[in-house]
């Protein structure tokens, strides 16, 4: 239907739905869908709904910073197109080198297509040298970024080995420099591999990932993913990040991820969420300056940078993790807590019985985290919470805010047919005592950068 509907629209139309899908990273169909939704979804008691403010749905932190990416050989190569998108859509200039091995699995015109420039491939390339060389390339980058890094580069990067194009870069850089490794699981715990890692640490070497995860070889699983190219984009503009600081001296604590309740030592309830909502709202929380501690629940994305991580399974653990943590001037409780646990925990597996109806599944209560926070005596200044709904988002998020005591309320519609829950993009409403905030549909960092903005700002109002 959406594509009939597409090749009925004028040629202006046309152009700005197909500007705006590139931009987004979806197709004309997905883009026309998430309009029509947005439209359907919008009607609310007008009195309470603030517009919509305009903003670029692409935080532009990487404006004019020079990107220069060495992909090097690995089956990841192929999520470095995605990379390269991710990069320039937020502004940045990506000048491409690639190792031999890189070209054997992705193609050197693919590269150049999507990075507008050409792609750099051989140290002793008369045409190469003649136009940059390898010195010119080494220092006119802002950040120096290495995805896929294979542990054969990582290897010789802690070596300071320069036997060709990419290598020689990295010792005659003077650029900060971060890596984002991809191999098997096993290479990746090899204690060679972790020293070489640990070593390059030491240097000062910013590293993202890898995440869990299956692996591109059937039947294997495990950390060694190279980690999402939203995520590496994210951590490169944080880096590059030369914006003031307004949360400096602020702390703030963060829940994201699910909860695991145990139901017996082999199985457990749990939910779908992946963190990347609440991992990105403490990235950018820090990124603003604050000192931040990240709860997170059993999640396979990566710890994000600049944060106090610390792991949990169950809302129990999850509330003390963050009892811990205060007093602190911000909360942000994103986590998908599970809302019950099994009454009981069983300490043995529990067995099938041969003709008896299976075990019935007695719940309890789990803890409200957010509820405790938001009445805490060591309350924050600031509690934020979420809500994630599939029915009357807003009068359920108004609710949670009054009933939770928070300070915010983000509202999101889970349904399934969102694809929110698990994916990199969510559309919100802004809930507090002042009204309802329509956000535009954005992919979850630029929701992260937005919210903690947000924060920012009203510590500033506060002071003032
Ligand atoms: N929350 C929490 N502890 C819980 C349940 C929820 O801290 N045991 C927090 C979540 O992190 C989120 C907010 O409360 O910030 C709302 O979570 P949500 O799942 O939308 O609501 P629930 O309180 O679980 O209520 P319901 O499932 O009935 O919608």
């Amino acid at each position: 239907m959406a594509s009939i509907t597409i090749r009925n629209l004028d040629d202006t139309t046309k152009q700005m739905l197909r500007e705006r899908a590139a931009q987004h990273g979806r197709s004309m169909e997905e883009e026309v869908r998430i309009l029509l939704r947005g439209s359907a979804a919008s009607p609310e008691p007008a009195a309470t709904v603030l517009p919509a403010p305009v903003i670029d749905s692409i935080p532009g932190t990487l404006s004019g910073k020079r990107i220069l990416l060495i992909i090097t050989g690995g089956i990841a190569a192929y999520k470095s197109l995605d990379l390269i998108r991710r990069l320039r859509e937020r502004g940045a200039l990506v000048r491409p080198v690639m190792t031999r091995g890189a070209c054997a699995f992705v193609t050197p015109l693919a590269v150049g297509a999507l990075a507008a420039d050409r792609v750099y491939t051989e140290l002793f390339s008369r045409e190469d040298e003649h136009d940059v060389g390898h010195i010119r390339l080494a220092r006119e980058a802002d950040l120096v970024l290495v995805a896929p890094a294979t542990a054969d580069f990582i290897g010789k990067m802690a070596l300071g080995l320069a036997d060709d194009l990419a290598s020689t870069i990295i010792l005659a850089s003077d650029r900060p420099l971060l890596i984002a490794p991809a191999m098997n699981p096993v290479m990746w715990a090899a204690p060679a591999v972790q020293r070489n890692v640990q070593h390059l640490r030491e240097d000062g070497v910013h590293i993202i990932g890898p995440t869990h995860g299956e692996m591109a070889e059937s039947g294997e699983a495990g950390a060694g993913r190279m980690a999402e190219p939203l995520a590496i984009a994210a951590a490169a503009a944080r880096l590059l990040d030369d914006r003031p600081k307004p949360l400096a001296g602020r702390s703030a604590v963060v829940t994201s991820g699910p909860t695991h309740e145990p139901i017996d030592p082999v199985r457990y309830i749990a939910n779908r969420s992946s963190g990347k909502q609440g991992h990105a709202i403490a990235a950018e929380l820090a990124a603003l300056g604050a000192q931040v501690t990240l709860i997170s629940g059993p999640v396979t994305i990566a710890d994000p940078q600049g944060v106090t991580t610390i792991h949990v399974e169950s809302a129990r653990d999850m509330l003390s993790a963050v009892e811990n943590c205060l007093p602190s001037d911000i909360a942000v409780m994103v986590a998908a807590v599970a809302d019950w646990r099994a009454s009981g925990e069983s300490g043995e597996k529990i067995k099938k019985q041969p003709d008896q109806p299976p075990p019935a599944l007695q719940l309890t209560e789990n803890p409200d985290i957010l509820r405790t926070v938001g009445h805490h005596e060591q309350r924050p200044a600031l509690v934020v919470g979420f809500a994630a709904e599939t029915q009357n988002l807003i009068d359920n998020a108004r609710s949670k805010l009054e009933r939770k005591g928070a300070d915010l309320i983000v509202a999101n519609d889970v349904s399934p047919s969102t694809g929110i829950m698990g994916g990199d993009r969510n559309q919100v409403r802004v809930v507090s005592k002042n009204g309802v905030e329509n956000w535009p549909d954005m992919d979850k960092q630029a929701v992260a950068a937005k919210l903690a903005q947000e924060i920012a700002d009203r510590f500033q109002t506060a002071m003032a």
